[in-house]
């Protein structure tokens, strides 16, 4: 069986909630031709509730941009993943490289909450960054497949079916410039082998791998086109739900 693609739109922190509402009816309208094609949508927390209602009905899935490792306790401001999933969120970025630099998430803070994400039946799409400091091939190499490694410890077989992973090349988020899509896809194709390596080959086969950094209309069928790349994390260019929809249309 195929790997279903994902087109996944970040919100990050913009989006009130009518623009959220009206955003998700003119997607709707658009992509329930495409349900081959998995939508997915991540705001802020507060966003969260109208995000679920609006998209009640259709085939677009909700994600969050983030969650903490504990479900409960005095951990003031922290958004719990027991909470979110029972919202009815399906989804959460775990890792992405805003939190990484600006917010110091480490490799084990990673792991930590993808672990609570999955305990709590989210699905976890762990961003893998890369620092624009990583100069040579080998240390290039060697910085994304550590971070699979470290994002994956003590995930299990099983719950390796509701992992996505996606991988965003710093240098590339918000310049307006993506990745040539060959050498994206030799990227990609490398932390594939890091899963098989990991855990089994079919594990790696069915797993749903993401490329983000400056994907928009003009540039998705290129990117898409490759072997190992399953769908786009798309900032900016997603903000515009017209943007977002033809997204959909041509990853179809
Ligand atoms: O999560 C999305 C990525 O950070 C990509 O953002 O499409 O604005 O480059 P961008």
């Amino acid at each position: 069986m195929g790997r279903r693609p994902i087109v996944m739109a970040n919100w990050k922190m913009n989006k009130l909630p009518d623009e959220a509402r009206a955003y998700i009816k003119d997607v709707a309208a658009v992509v329930q031709a495409y349900p081959d094609v998995e939508p997915i949508l991540a705001g802020q927390d507060v966003l969260l509730q109208t995000m679920v209602d609006a998209a009640e009905g259709t085939h677009i899935e909700i994600g969050a941009e983030n969650v903490y490792w504990k479900e409960e306790g005095a951990y003031t401001g922290e958004t719990s993943p027991k909470v979110v999933a029972s919202l009815g969120v399906q989804y959460v970025i775990i890792g992405h490289s805003e939190r990484r630099h600006y917010f110091r998430e480490t490799d084990e803070m990673v792991n930590l909450k993808a672990l609570a994400a999955l305990k709590n039946h989210l699905s976890p799409i762990i961003a893998l960054d890369e620092s624009i400091q990583v100069v040579s091939p080998n240390a290039h190499m060697h910085w994304i497949v550590n971070q699979v490694i470290e994002a994956l410890k003590g995930v299990t077989n099983d719950q390796m079916a509701q992992v996505v992973l996606a991988y965003e090349p710093t240098q590339a988020i918000g310049s307006g410039m993506a990745m040539n899509a060959d050498l994206a896809q030799k990227d990609l194709y490398m932390i594939r082998e890091t899963v098989s390596d990991m855990f089994n080959a079919e594990i790696a086969e069915n797993l749903r791998i993401l490329y983000g950094g400056s994907v928009k209309p003009e540039n998705v069928y290129e990117i898409m086109r490759q072997t190992d790349i399953d769908g786009v994390l798309v900032g900016n260019s997603a903000l515009d739900p017209d943007n977002f929809a033809e997204l959909v249309k041509l990853a179809h």
